[in-house]
């Protein structure tokens, strides 16, 4: 079954609390969602293979570590655009794909209108979406991206919901999943509760 780690850490709580405000401002909104990228990537990032390499520091020749995996961050548009710098910033060598999906508002079945992906098929991908709400957008997104080639999958998202997870889990339990919190559920519009609210909306300023 899939891993779900929810990042259990004071720094992380914090900015949360910020982003669930509703009177944080849009510019605000997108620093912390920027912030908390940073944070989180460093712990979805903690089973990437290193390879040991010979340096010379100052003093003597030692042995230390690099990254040996070649890493793909997949955000989804839009919101997903929030948490890219934040990840690129921590793996600046990583190789970044795009994924362009909406909900229907009706159905809220996602609906996919740009795929840009690089070759996937040895790397270890970060997927990233703030939200994981119905499951419906990264559910279709991690298969897309296996039919691609995809073997490894990672995702960052800030908030779960329980339904959510159950679905990307169900469909794909070789995923693993890491969230700042998971929330109670959704509502009947297929939002978090008590959540965020529209996060593309609030990075963007387009409520
Ligand atoms: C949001 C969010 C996820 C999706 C989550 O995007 O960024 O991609 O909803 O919902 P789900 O788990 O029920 O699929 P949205 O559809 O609002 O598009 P946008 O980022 O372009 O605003
Ligand atoms: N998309 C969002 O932006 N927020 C939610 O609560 C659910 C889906």
């Amino acid at each position: 079954m899939s891993k779900i780690t929810v990042i259990d850490h004071p720094l992380v709580k914090h900015k949360l609390t910020h982003l669930r405000d509703k009177t944080t401002e849009h510019f605000v909104f997108r620093k912390i969602v920027n912030e908390l990228s940073y944070l989180m990537v460093y712990e979805a990032t903690r089973g990437l293979k290193t390879r040991s390499v010979e340096v010379e520091t100052p003093l003597e020749k030692t042995n230390s570590d690099v990254l040996d995996d070649d890493v793909v961050i997949v955000p989804i548009l839009r919101a997903g655009l929030g948490m890219l710098e934040g990840c690129q910033s921590m793996i600046p060598n990583a190789r970044v794909g795009f994924v362009g999906i909406y909900r229907n508002e009706e159905t809220l079945e996602p609906v996919e209108y740009y795929l840009k992906i690089p070759n996937v098929e040895n790397a270890k991908l970060l997927l990233v979406d703030p939200m994981l709400a119905t499951g419906g957008s990264l559910s279709a997104t991690v298969t897309r991206l296996k039919g691609l080639g995809a073997r490894h999958i990672n995702i960052i998202c800030i908030l779960a919901s329980p339904e959510g997870i159950r679905k990307v889990e169900g469909e794909h339990p070789d995923v693993d999943i890491f969230c700042a919190c998971i929330d109670d559920g959704l509502d009947r519009n297929g939002y978090i509760l008590p959540g965020i609210g529209d996060c593309g909306d609030r990075i963007f300023g387009t409520l």
